[in-house]
């Protein structure tokens, strides 16, 4: 399953980004890429303990994580800690597929999901699509500020070359409770219909307390 979830940062939260993405200490990316990443990875990440990443750090994350729709299509068990990304002109990162592992002990995690929060409005520069390859398909992204395309960290993804101007996303990744994606995507279904049904029908009728009753002892399942 591969979605966009639009503004994941509101217009406040984007507004208040913007003035502290400009104080960010920058080195190189390729650093924190594995072996063979690194030799695809053309781009910077933000070094988040100097200056004001903490605090930019705690607002990405807070927004992530604790989003309803993001939690719904990921059932996170574990979520990594994010990291921020720029590329300018001429930068990329070749096709690759993510690290099965990340961190270290109480922090480490298996990587189910990944997902890209882009920073930059899509006008203010010219490539830099997220480019993910899914059921048969290569999909292109490029969507507006604020906006989090969540994917299979299963999956052979890329970010075509920047051609003008600058690029910045965040990422991160997810353990989910739900290790497979045909379960995730099962639940993601049913607690969108159970949504849909809220609006007409009582929480204690037959038909909502079956729904709940079906989703609970799926996710006990996993
Ligand atoms: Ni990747």
């Amino acid at each position: 399953m591969l979605i966009s979830i639009s503004q994941v940062l509101d217009a406040d939260q984007r507004e208040l980004l913007s003035g502290m993405l400009d104080a960010l200490v920058w080195k190189d990316g390729a650093e924190t890429a594995g072996r063979v990443a690194a030799q695809v990875k053309r781009n910077q990440r933000a070094d988040l303990n100097q200056s004001i990443g903490p605090k930019v750090e705690q607002i990405l994350f807070g927004a992530i994580s604790a989003h309803p729709v993001l939690r719904a299509a990921a059932q996170p068990h574990k979520f990594s800690s994010v990291l921020i990304s720029k590329t300018t002109t001429g930068g990329g990162y070749g096709l690759h597929v993510d690290n099965p592992f990340m961190g270290d002990g109480e922090q480490s995690l298996r990587t189910d999901l990944s997902f890209t929060l882009f920073l930059s409005r899509p006008e203010t520069y010219e490539g830099g699509e997220l480019l993910v390859e899914h059921a048969g398909q290569t999909q292109s992204m490029k969507p507006n500020a604020g906006d989090l395309v969540l994917y299979p960290s299963s999956s052979l993804h890329q970010v075509a070359e920047v051609t003008s101007g600058e690029r910045l996303v965040c990422v991160g990744w997810i353990e989910s409770r739900a290790r497979r994606v045909e379960d995730r995507e099962t639940l993601f279904d049913l607690i969108n219909l159970k949504a849909e049904l809220a609006g007409r029908l009582d929480d204690q009728s037959p038909e909502m307390l079956t729904l709940s009753k079906v989703i609970a002892n799926l996710k006990r399942r996993f």
